[in-house]
């Protein structure tokens, strides 16, 4: 049996030669939704402002670079969205999937927070799924998906990161109101999740980890392949009468509609 956490959703999976964009695709989350949707023979398009972690993941998962791509973004760049929406079409011709993932968490309670930490989160984590949704959405195939992240924040509140929480509270809105505007022809859900092993979370680890756990049922922290699993999923033909719903991957620490 594996260990909790380690199960990939691979078998069955109608995703080959379909082609997903995925942001964010150098950190923890998205490189894990990277190689699921690659083991089920996606087509990959992969930005991220770390661009070195990009070139890697590609060269990693595709020598020839003829099924995966990476691209330098930076999220709160509208030009950078046109350039990623078009390097998709010009090396692919199609989109059916996009998950933007990009995004940051910073530490800070609202009495030292500054007007420029407030935009930076904003910025990223919610002008740039606008931004490259805007963009893509008009290339994407009829039966295709868009599934954003959105986190427990939006849900539950995060003391210390009003800013985070705003910004994906956002971004649950903005799914639901655009998974209204694109059904049925292209499917828009996200995924919440709670605290996952990624290095966004390293610092609020050390300091609330121990706590942390003990509120929440499964008794550990969650893993990258936890999230991709939904992601995947909910780009799949399995979830096909799934709209502008919020999967919460979170070991129970939140458990709501
Ligand atoms: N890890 C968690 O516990 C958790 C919980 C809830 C939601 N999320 C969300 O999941 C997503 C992925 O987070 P993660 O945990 O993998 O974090 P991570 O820090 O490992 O990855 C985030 C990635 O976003 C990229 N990025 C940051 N700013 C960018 C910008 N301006 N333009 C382009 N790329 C940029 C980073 O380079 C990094 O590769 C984020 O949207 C995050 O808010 C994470």
């Amino acid at each position: 049996m594996q260990k909790p956490g380690h199960t990939a959703l691979v078998d069955g999976l109608d995703l080959k030669d379909h082609v997903a964009i995925i942001t964010g695709a150098a950190g923890g989350i998205g490189m894990a939704i990277a190689r699921l949707f690659h083991q089920a023979g996606t087509k990959l398009v992969l930005a991220d402002y770390d661009e070195p972690g990009v070139s890697g993941l590609a060269s990693e998962l595709d020598k020839t670079r003829t099924r995966v791509i990476p691209v330098a973004y930076d999220a709160t760049n509208p030009s950078d969205a046109d350039a990623l929406v078009e390097q998709c079409i010009s090396r692919f011709g199609q989109i059916d999937h996009l998950v933007p993932a990009a995004g940051i968490f910073e530490d800070q309670p609202i009495e030292k927070m500054t007007d420029e930490q407030w935009r930076r989160t904003m910025s990223v984590n919610l002008d740039g799924v606008f931004y490259v949704c805007r963009r893509a959405i008009p290339f994407i195939r009829p039966g295709g998906s868009i599934v954003t992240i959105s986190s427990g924040a939006a849900h539950s509140g995060s003391p210390g990161h009003v800013h985070y929480s705003a910004s994906k509270g956002g971004v649950l809105a903005f799914t639901k109101s655009l998974a209204k505007e694109l059904a049925p022809k292209i499917r828009v859900n996200t995924v919440s999740p709670g605290t996952i092993d990624t290095p966004m979370v390293d610092e609020y680890m050390k300091k609330h980890g121990p706590d942390w756990i003990s509120r929440t049922p499964a008794g550990r922290i969650g893993t990258v392949l936890e999230v991709a699993n939904a992601v995947v999923f909910l780009c799949s033909g399995a979830s096909s009468y799934t709209f502008g719903q919020a999967i919460h991957v979170n070991g129970g620490s939140y458990m709501g509609g």
